[in-house]
């Protein structure tokens, strides 16, 4: 997600340097962004709302030959400016970008302002500069000050802070990563690497637990708590700009089905009283409609159970495609819920412009910001999902169904409760998206990948997740998947069951559990090869993926381990599941 960039030495384009660089980190996801440079010896800093892409690097053609930027995903405090970083101290020596969250910022911060600190923002990152500047007072070693602020530091963070009297960069990591990028003329520090490659492919890795401090010409890696020195190789690296966006992952739809371990969490983080007024819409509107296409179709489908058995509403769903004939319900008192991860797809903005002509209301559900859905709704949130590069839609599904969720939690006056579910839903898809699970998927993509029809089955909200598997195997293998709800099986499709024939049962502890578990021995009694996504074994399964037991959230968890299914059974096939044949990422036609 948020990115940092900095650079010390020779040069003294520094500052347009790192605008370059941030804008290599944007797939990164981000909502604002700043630059610190130092010129005439202090700290001068720029920072903004909104995307960096338009900013020129001529506004930083300033001399300066030491700068640190960064981009910003909020988490403590809003989306501002003054919360944007780099963040200074009291006399403008030191500046910090800082990527994570300080956990026991508070009470530092009140300990700071004992001490006669003032801070402008309502960030935990300001405190960074303060506590260094605090500590410097006993110490004149700016690093030294660092660390010693690093071990009043409660949860993960990665910070890089610059000093205009040093002239030093000195960055610190616990649990977000950090890179030395090592120029002829200079050290480069960032969070990934995209940010200084087109300058060096020598890197030097900050590993957790460790420190760098570098002057430009001369640097020292060393231990965080101890400040033993440590000696760091450096390693040339071989990956195109772009691979180096994948990171570790050889696909983006790979590491966007893996930052579902994170982008769950960022859907739930929302503003809370936006979310209790468009509850609060939907609960007065007269015929509520939920349109999206493709995967964010089956988002849509998903939450007319979620609206039903959280809300007790009911609100209906729509094919985008299919709008055009539903206008004669529509009334001013109408509201559509639009869902659409690229916020640019045809189809859904022609059944915008339908409700509209009817006077309705329109709530976005988007994941990029200032696309065209996202401005012409009349409400809209963002699933703050980060970019998602794959053809195929992943982690924007989940966060899609997450938001949805929480509106129809608060649509019950149970927001809290909500939150809190989504909350631990996330965590509990963080401990399962584990080396070993993924291995266990690919090893089942192993052995399917020669069969040329795959049918998924679910019954309730696991029945839109049973076809969303359909088209995430389709798109990205080509292999023909069909998704059913469990109890059609038998009006038809069971016909097509032969021996072996791969069959997925999408379960929950839910009050339907008994009933896809008949569906699926009828199909295994036919000769199916059931594999059951579920989070208890049955012995209907030959293959059993275990997820953990979501509640009323089962059918977000549920879908995760298909995605990974679909990945490799594409990757097995010898296909490029990042870009699938006949797909565009956006459908911008009709
Ligand atoms: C999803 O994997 C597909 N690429 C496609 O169905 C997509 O979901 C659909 O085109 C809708 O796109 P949107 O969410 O950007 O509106
Ligand atoms: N917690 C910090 C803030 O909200 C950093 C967020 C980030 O990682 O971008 O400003």
């Amino acid at each position: 997600m948020c990115g940092i960039f900095g650079y010390v030495g020779q040069r003294n384009d520094a500052g347009s340097l790192v605008i370059d660089g941030l804008k290599n980190l944007e797939y990164r996801g981000y909502d604002s962004w700043g630059v610190a440079c130092k010129t005439n010896g202090k700290v001068t800093i720029e920072k903004e709302i909104g995307k960096i892409s338009t900013v020129e690097r001529a506004d930083f053609a300033q001399q300066c030959s030491l700068a640190a930027g960064h981009t910003r995903w909020a988490t403590h405090g809003g989306v501002t400016k003054l919360n944007a970083h780099p963040h200074a101290n009291s006399n403008q020596t030191i500046a910090v970008v800082h990527n994570g969250i300080i956990e026991n910022y508070q009470e530092i911060r009140e300990g700071l302002k004992q001490k006669g600190h003032s801070f402008v923002s309502e960030t935990d990152s300001e405190i960074i500069p303060h506590l260094i500047e605090e500590y410097m007072k006993e110490t004149d070693d700016f690093a030294s000050a660092a660390r010693r602020a690093c071990k009043d530091f409660d949860g993960r963070f990665g910070f890089l802070a610059l000093n205009t009297e040093s002239n030093t960069l000195v960055a610190a990591r616990r649990g977000s990563p950090l890179i030395v990028g090592v120029g002829k003329d200079g050290y480069f520090i960032a969070s990934d690497i995209p940010a200084f490659m087109e300058h060096t492919k020598l890197v030097q890795y900050l590993d957790d637990g460790e420190m760098v401090v570098t002057d430009g010409t001369n640097i020292i890696f060393s231990d965080l708590e101890t400040g033993e020195e440590i000696q760091k190789r450096e390693i040339e690296i071989t990956w195109s700009v772009e691979q180096a966006q994948k990171g570790e992952f050889d696909h983006f739809m790979l590491k966007e089905i893996m930052d579902q371990k994170e982008s769950v969490a960022r859907a739930v983080n929302q503003n809370e009283d936006q979310i209790i007024t468009l509850a609060e819409a939907i609960n007065n509107a007269q015929g509520t409609f939920l349109v999206g296409c493709g995967t964010a179709a089956k988002a849509c489908m998903a939450a007319e159970y979620f609206f039903s058995v959280i809300a007790e509403k009911h609100v209906n769903f729509a094919p985008a495609s299919e709008f055009k004939l539903y206008h004669h319900f529509l009334k001013p008192e109408s509201l559509l819920i639009v869902v659409s991860q690229s916020g640019e797809t045809a189809d859904v903005l022609e059944a915008m412009k339908i409700a509209k002509s009817k006077g309705s209301k329109v709530l976005a559900i988007c994941n990029v910001e200032g696309s065209t859905i996202d401005r012409e709704a009349d409400y809209s949130l963002l699933i703050n999902a980060g970019p998602e590069r794959a053809v195929a839609s992943t982690k924007a599904l989940t966060g899609q169904m997450a938001v949805l969720m929480l509106i129809a939690y608060a649509m019950n006056d149970k927001l809290r409760e909500g939150q809190k579910l989504l909350l631990e839903t996330s965590s509990k898809i963080n401990d399962m998206l584990n080396p070993r699970y993924v291995n266990f998927i690919e090893e089942l993509a192993e052995k399917i990948q020669d069969k040329s029809d795959l049918f998924i089955i679910g019954k309730s909200w696991n029945y839109p997740m049973a076809l969303e598997s359909a088209i995430k195997i389709q798109e990205v293998s080509y292999v023909h998947a069909e998704g059913f709800a469990g109890g059609e099986l038998k009006h038809g499709p069971i016909a097509l069951i032969e021996e072996g024939t791969p069959c997925i049962a999408l379960v929950g502890n839910d009050e339907v559990k008994a009933d896809i578990i008949s569906n699926a021995i009828e199909l295994k009694a036919r000769g199916g090869f059931i594999v059951g996504v579920a989070p208890e074994n049955n012995e209907v399964f030959d293959v059993w993926i275990k997820v953990p037991d979501a509640g009323t959230a089962q059918a977000i968890v549920n879908i995760i381990p298909v995605q990974a299914l679909a990945y490799f059974l594409a990757v097995k096939r010898g296909k490029d599941p990042d870009m699938p044949r006949n797909l565009a990422k956006s459908v911008t036609v009709k």
